[in-house]
């Protein structure tokens, strides 16, 4: 047989594929033809068999012949294999053969909220029962709610601080939710209760501890006689519903050019009870957020008189609170899109997420 003649043979071999298989009803019957076509035996699969008969130097284009019937045969069986498939398919779910209640059901992933959002809302919450109000304001910010309303003018080294996003409109992503201060304090005037959740951004590199990306909770509080013995009063409460148990504060200095006396405020830790553990690096407190009085300069940009009101303010980290209440380690898994922070939150452990024990 020379080439043309198995060219030949190939295309009857096809027409004859085409004309059977359209009529085949089932796939066992499917499956019948193609082993009577392509198997061992079949008249395909002879001919594929045969190619050390032809001489050597034809082996090279009777192989490519084969090659591509053998193709075109394949494509042609799988082709009506898809489509008895989902006849027969179709046919059993309309006998009800394809419901086998008696198998075991298949487990079910149940979704929840984001760390941060769930503890945001529990933050929200609280405050709401302490009559204070959720305000919001917006990502992008200017240059003036950002720092130069906040006592921080342009020429003030607290500008480090924050290394910003600087976007080509002149604006900037706020570094934090205390613009929101100033809005706030322009939208209703004092006497003044309200919390301001929101994103933050913040030019960092990326690290377990570092995002660019994070949550605040700004907390202002304006009236006549507000104190520190108030802002003590109220993060206590604060911080006794979010770990549902008393915890013990202590306030030391801090700077932030918006408040005046500033504070950094630590709570006892609650992994070791303040004996001193790795987290908390054997001194027994954990740094938990930064607060103050607010500054008479900053009242006065609102619009206060600092003479009759003052207030108190605090910047929550929200992003920081998750993570430790859920016992999560690397902040990266926040922005991550990690569904097993979001599917089983009581099984946030795992070495992306942390060592807690669960
Ligand atoms: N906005 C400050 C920060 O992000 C935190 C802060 C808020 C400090 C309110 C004092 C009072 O660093």
């Amino acid at each position: 047989m020379d080439v043309d003649e198995l060219k030949k043979l190939l295309s009857e071999i096809k027409t004859d594929v085409k004309a059977r298989i359209g009529e085949l009803a089932s796939l066992e019957k499917l499956r019948q033809l193609e082993s009577q076509i392509v198997g061992k035996k079949g008249r395909l699969g002879e001919l594929l068999g045969s190619i050390g008969k032809f001489p050597k130097e034809a082996r090279g284009s009777v192989g490519q012949v084969l090659n591509s019937a053998k193709k075109e045969v394949a494509e042609l069986f799988q082709t009506r294999r898809t489509a008895l498939q989902a006849s027969e398919s179709a046919a059993d779910s309309k006998a009800g053969v394809t419901a086998d209640p008696t198998l075991p059901g298949l487990p079910r992933n149940v979704g929840s909220v984001h760390p941060v959002t769930a503890v945001q809302w529990e933050v929200e919450e609280i405050f709401e029962r302490l009559g204070f109000t959720i305000e919001t304001g917006p990502e992008m910010e200017s240059d003036y709610y950002n720092f130069e309303a906040l006592n921080i003018p342009a020429w003030h080294p607290a500008r480090d601080m924050q290394d910003t996003f600087w976007l080509e409109n002149g604006m900037l992503l706020r570094t934090h939710t205390s613009p929101v201060q100033i809005r706030a304090m322009e939208k209703f005037g004092p006497p003044l209760r309200c919390i301001v959740p929101g994103r933050c951004f913040r030019y960092e590199t990326i690290d377990a501890s570092h995002e660019n990306t994070f949550h605040q909770c700004e907390g202002l509080m304006i009236d006549k006689g507000i104190s520190v013995a108030n802002l003590i009063a109220v993060m206590k409460l604060l911080l006794r519903e979010v770990f549902h148990r008393d915890v013990a504060i202590r306030l030391r200095p801090g700077y932030f050019p918006f408040v005046e006396p500033g504070f950094e405020l630590d709570m006892s830790c609650m992994i070791c009870n303040g004996d001193g553990c790795a987290t908390c690096k054997k001194s027994g407190w954990i740094e938990i957020l930064p607060c103050g009085m607010v500054h008479p300069n900053v009242l006065k940009c609102g619009g206060i008189d600092p003479h009759e009101y003052t207030g108190f303010a605090f910047g929550l980290g929200l992003t920081r609170l998750a993570m430790m209440k859920y016992g999560i380690r690397d902040i990266r898994i926040m922005n991550s899109g990690d569904l097993r922070g979001l599917v089983h939150p009581e099984r946030l452990c795992g070495p992306l997420i942390g060592t807690r024990q669960c």
